[in-house]
């Protein structure tokens, strides 16, 4: 392990930098193995700094080939230079400018950070600390430049060259071999948003005039041959250019936008300034080689990169604890924005899932942090659930808070007072501060603390009185570094039911805010409502409008009236979540209640049948998600200790195979019903009926093997598209057998060209939950499709074994094995995707003692590795503490 030895950086410790770059000019060469990189700094003192301080340059694997002050070399012991950093030991108390030249290899760059190739195309990624990667430089995103870039390339290596801002000339080299284009930024910014794209791209084009008449060139880059696939991401960006402008009065502020797809990327996708560049993924959709899934993904990935433009480039954070700044508020904008194009209910459920499934578990293990974290090793391992999915929620509650006015008037303030700044989240809230007339400094709470609070409510009724109080108590379990918890303030919708829908909610409690909130902001609350004419069922946390868990002890009966009667419909789905995660709970923590399951389903699918039968018609993207049981993960989650995968996915199984066969008459019926044999289209509306279908479809392959296999067969036979054919072979890989293997041969027949569609075959076979599965996983890695350097084939393959939660979890710790080698042997060449995959071992702490043992015996081995990167050694450490 070598983290013991690197540096904690702490929050507390933030000063301003002594020194001060206003201007970068770059001029790059590409090449291969030798590209060269000339940085001309205009340097100045900051006078917030420290008066003749040195100036300290980052730098990471550089090599120096010049250095010059003002025009002239520096002395060699002027300055002192490794790979690592570059000091001027008395640099001159005025502006200067500093001269660097520097070398790289991009073809060398497997860490996918800083410059590189990927498929013959050269890119750049700097966020978080990539640039010290290209040139020496204060790489601090408080430290903001106008930068003006010179590429230079062969022109048939690279007949585009693309960077940040305007296109201010172009042209050949004399020689004829090589040419250039000079690309100028006039906002300035932080380094980590610098780009850059040379290769032979094509691309698509439109035009777009901005609310406020600015003409803005549009395009989205693409391999050669894949120009048809970039239609879906263009019309995404036009439609979230016009809400921003809409909802919340931003308008884009270059004359050009590019989007570029590369096969070879860490994340999802990067906001450099007017050039994001994308993992392809979430730019490539045809019917053929898309989900309804990915098209709703990129939708969403390509609308929050737009949006970082105002939150996150025009105001960006002053150092990274503050990351949560930009990403929180850009998610949330970006959820708005895909709640508005669909459908806002089924959004939210789905948006929730996801915090609960990724977020909930990482704030119950040993990663937890808060949204924004105190200290850090390394940066890269914060780009989290937490600071994305979490501060989202933050934001969102924030909104509920101050009212719909006040948020906006807020969001108004900040971009008009914070714009140009590298700000904090304090800056933030004074904003919403002001405009509310409120005090936040308790709210803001929710950016220091870890860990998911738990509400117990109960609620009585006064027949005499005919009153109604409901109790409520918040606690937050003990996490990582934080012993003591104190309240958060929480904002908490609500209603009461009675037989003919909400009644009238009444009260002088001073906690009620109106407009059916109540605002719990201390360790426990009583609240009284007056004139309530029946015995109510409470509905709480409508539209879940804080991250946290509920108690509330209400019983089936109740659970099954709100799932039928309730006005929100997010709590509606909740209700059913309820009754089904409690089934499951107590089977999956004592097996012996399995009979008690078939009794619990025998009820659920009389409730099921007459909601398919009078609901699901109306509303299938609804219905798809009551159809969808609560996760293997949220129900090992509620179990919290002892944990059992088996027994879980046993009781998961018999519940399905229970429903699936009640039902199994009824949702073929539904499946005949829907199916409209109208060619494809991926709008919210279509892809609903086609997720009620193969819900459905997943049901009864689990209830009926040969019934569900001979679907699944003329699904994939007949579809029109790349969702149905992936939804017959997720069921089919349900039912073991030659009809499943000659299924999967046929889907990678009929798609082996096309990569991005075999990660999902990959992935299919990943999750299959049988013991086989981790051998046909090490087979599949010899397999064509399959590479170690891409970081899409990896998380397709070893990520999806990793997710497989009863083969991760095998009871001999095979799983465990299989996946730490990963880990290590991903070390060598990509730290960011080995340490994403070692978060894998995040809930160990929750299995079974045997279990528990295996996996902690896996993740020392892995601690105990030489040479570790920082990345690894990071989580490793962390993990195991
Ligand atoms: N800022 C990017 C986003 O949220 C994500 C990001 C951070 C990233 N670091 C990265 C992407 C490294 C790729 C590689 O949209
Ligand atoms: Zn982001």
């Amino acid at each position: 392990m070598r983290s013991e030895d690197t540096k904690l950086i702490r929050l507390e410790d933030y000063r301003p930098s002594d020194w001060l770059i206003d201007t970068v000019d770059l001029d790059i060469s590409l090449y291969p193995v030798k590209t060269r990189v000339r940085a001309l700094l205009g340097l100045r003192p900051n006078p917030a700094g420290q008066p003749d301080a040195p100036l300290v340059l980052d730098g990471d694997e550089l090599s120096l080939s010049a250095l010059l002050l003002d025009g002239l070399p520096v002395e060699t012991n002027a300055y002192s230079v490794t790979p690592q950093g570059l000091t001027l030991h008395a640099p001159p108390a005025r502006r200067f400018t500093l001269t660097i030249d520097t070398e790289i290899d991009p073809s060398a760059n497997t860490k996918l950070m800083g410059l590189y190739r990927s498929s013959g195309v050269y890119c750049t990624q700097c966020e978080a600390d990539g640039f010290r990667r290209i040139s020496y430089f204060l790489d601090r995103p408080d430290i903001m430049s106008v930068y003006t870039v010179r590429l230079e390339a062969a022109q048939a290596e690279a007949p585009v060259l693309l960077s940040n801002g305007n296109l201010v000339a172009a042209g050949q080299v004399p020689g004829g071999e090589r040419h250039f284009a000079v690309w100028h930024d006039p906002h300035p910014k932080p380094a980590y948003l610098f780009a850059l794209v040379g290769g032979a791209l094509d691309v698509v084009r439109q035009d777009y005039v901005t609310a406020d008449g600015r003409s803005v060139e549009l395009a989205v880059y693409v391999e050669p041959g894949k120009a048809d696939r970039a239609g879906w991401a263009m019309d995404c960006l036009v439609r979230c250019m016009r809400w921003d402008e809409r909802v919340f009065g931003r308008n884009y502020d270059l004359d050009m936008f590019n989007v570029v797809a590369v096969s070879d990327f860490n994340m999802g996708a990067m906001e450099n300034k007017g050039l994001n560049i994308f993992n392809d993924k979430y730019v490539l959709a045809d019917p053929q080689t898309a989900s309804d899934g990915d098209y709703a993904s990129i939708e969403a990935i390509i609308a929050h990169e737009y949006f970082h433009n105002w939150t996150g480039n025009r105001i960006t954070c002053r150092d990274w604890f503050q990351l949560c700044l930009k990403e929180g508020l850009t998610v949330f904008r970006d959820q708005e924005f895909s709640s508005d194009e669909r459908s806002r209910p089924v959004k939210r459920i789905a948006d929730v899932r996801t915090l609960r499934t990724t977020q909930f578990s990482e704030d119950a293990g040993p990663l937890a942090h808060p949204v924004r974290p105190r200290a850090y090793k390394e940066i890269n391992n914060f780009y989290t659930p937490t600071v994305y999915e979490k501060g989202a929620e933050i934001i969102r509650m924030l909104k509920l808070l101050v009212g719909d006015d006040a948020f906006r008037a807020g969001m108004d303030l900040y971009f008009l007072r914070c714009d140009g700044m590298a700000a904090t989240i304090e800056d933030f809230l004074a904003c919403f501060a002001e405009t509310s007339g409120r005090e936040l400094a308790a709210f803001a709470r929710w950016y220091e603390q870890s860990g998911t609070p738990t509400i117990v409510a109960s609620g009585h009724y006064d027949a005499a009185a005919r009153s109604y109080t409901l109790d409520l108590a918040q606690t937050t379990a003990p996490t990582p570094g934080q012993p003591d918890k104190v309240p958060v303030v929480l904002p908490i919708v609500l209603g009461l039911v009675g037989a003919g829908g909400d009644l009238p909610l009444q009260t002088t409690s001073p906690a009620y805010a109106g407009a059916g909130m109540i605002v719990l902001d201390q360790a426990c609350l009583s609240v009284t409502f007056t004139d309530v004419a029946e015995p109510p069922i409470p509905s709480l946390l409508r539209g879940f409008s804080a991250p946290v868990r509920l108690e509330l002890d209400l019983g089936d009966a109740e659970l099954l009236r709100l799932f039928s009667a309730d006005s929100d419909p997010f709590n509606r789905w909740q209700a059913w979540q309820t009754v089904a995660s409690r089934a499951l709970v107590s089977a999956g923590r004592d097996p012996a209640k399995h009979d008690t399951l078939a009794m619990s389903a025998a009820a659920m699918a009389d409730v099921l049948g007459v909601f398919l039968r009078d609901q699901a018609p109306a509303d299938p993207a609804f219905a798809a998600q009551v159809l969808r049981l609560p996760s293997l993960g949220d129900i090992a989650r509620e179990i919290g200790r002892d944990v059992d995968p088996d027994a879980i996915f046993a009781a998961h199984r018999g519940l399905s195979a229970e429903l699936g066969r009640r039902l199994g008459p009824q949702l073929l019926a539904l499946r005949d019903a829907l199916d409209t044999q109208t060619r494809y289209s991926p709008d919210a509306a279509s892809a609903g009926r086609r997720a009620l279908r193969n819900e459905g479809l997943g049901l009864i392959a689990i209830a009926a093997p040969q019934e569900g296999a001979r679907l699944a067969e003329a699904q994939f036979s007949t579809a029109d598209n790349l969702t149905d054919r992936l939804a017959a072979l997720a069921a089919m890989t349900l039912v073991p057998g030659e009809a499943r293997e000659a299924l999967i041969a046929r889907f990678a027949q009929s798609c082996a060209a096309e990569p991005l569609v075999m990660d999902k075959w990959l992935m299919a076979q990943a999750l299959i939950p049988e013991r086989a599965t981790l051998d046909r996983v090490r087979t599949l890695m010899q397999h064509p499709a399959f590479s170690l350097g891409n970081p899409n084939r990896v998380r397709a393959l070893i990520g999806g074994f990793a997710a497989n939660m009863t083969q991760f979890n095998r009871p001999d710790g095979e799983g465990y094995g299989f996946i730490a080698d990963m880990v290590i042997a991903l070390d060598r060449t990509n730290p960011q995707i080995a340490s994403r995959l070692l978060g894998s071992f995040k809930s160990w702490r929750m299995l079974e003692p045997g279990r528990k043992a295996l996996a902690e015996a896996r993740l020392a081995m892995v601690a105990q590795t030489p040479n570790l990167s920082r990345d690894v050694a990071d989580i490793a450490e962390r993990t195991l503490a």
